[in-house]
């Protein structure tokens, strides 16, 4: 396993639309090893491909307490989505930055697994809105994107200062 480049908004990267994984093989079973390593590393709560500059839909996610519950999402799709989720949003792209986004509070997804079998599951608040985001990223979307575009210009102006300082 190794740790993989996260890439920094507002890299033009991100906004690659990723293509759906054809087969989920031992190269896509070694990239799910990469990006959990490369996400409970970092630390975060999730993490897409996009990030990491693979533009195939792939998504890692924990987002339980005790740090043991990795969930892979391949090919994710929303079958259902409902409620009003509130809860704030940070990103590993994006750090430092944390903004509520609306969200919906209760989603079924629809998805393979790194055993490449497909599975549907239901997920609420922190976890729901964990997918909704990944999935964005999948779709070229960074979740302050959602944002107004004076916020936009602000944090895109400090995430390139803090590009500088740390070159
Ligand atoms: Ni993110």
């Amino acid at each position: 396993m190794s740790r993989l480049n996260i890439l920094r908004y507002p890299d033009a990267r991100l906004h690659k639309i990723a293509a759906p994984v054809t087969e989920v093989n031992n190269g896509i079973r070694s990239l799910v090893a990469d990006m959990a390593e490369t996400m409970y590393a970092a630390p975060g709560v999730g993490l897409a491909a996009t990030q990491v500059d693979v533009h195939q839909r792939v998504i890692v996610i924990d987002a339980s307490d005790t740090r043991d519950q990795l969930l892979t999402l391949i090919n994710p799709e929303i079958l259902a989505a409902i409620g009003d989720a509130d809860c704030e949003e940070g990103c590993l792209s994006v750090p430092g930055i944390y903004e509520k986004i609306a969200r919906a509070q209760h989603i079924v997804v629809r998805a393979l697994g790194r055993d490449g079998q497909s599975f549907t599951m239901e997920a609420e608040g922190l976890l729901a809105v964990c997918i909704q985001h990944e999935m964005d990223h999948l779709q070229g979307r960074v979740f302050v994107e959602y944002l107004s575009r004076l916020k936009q210009t602000r944090i895109r102006a400090k995430m390139q200062k803090q590009q500088r300082q740390s070159a």
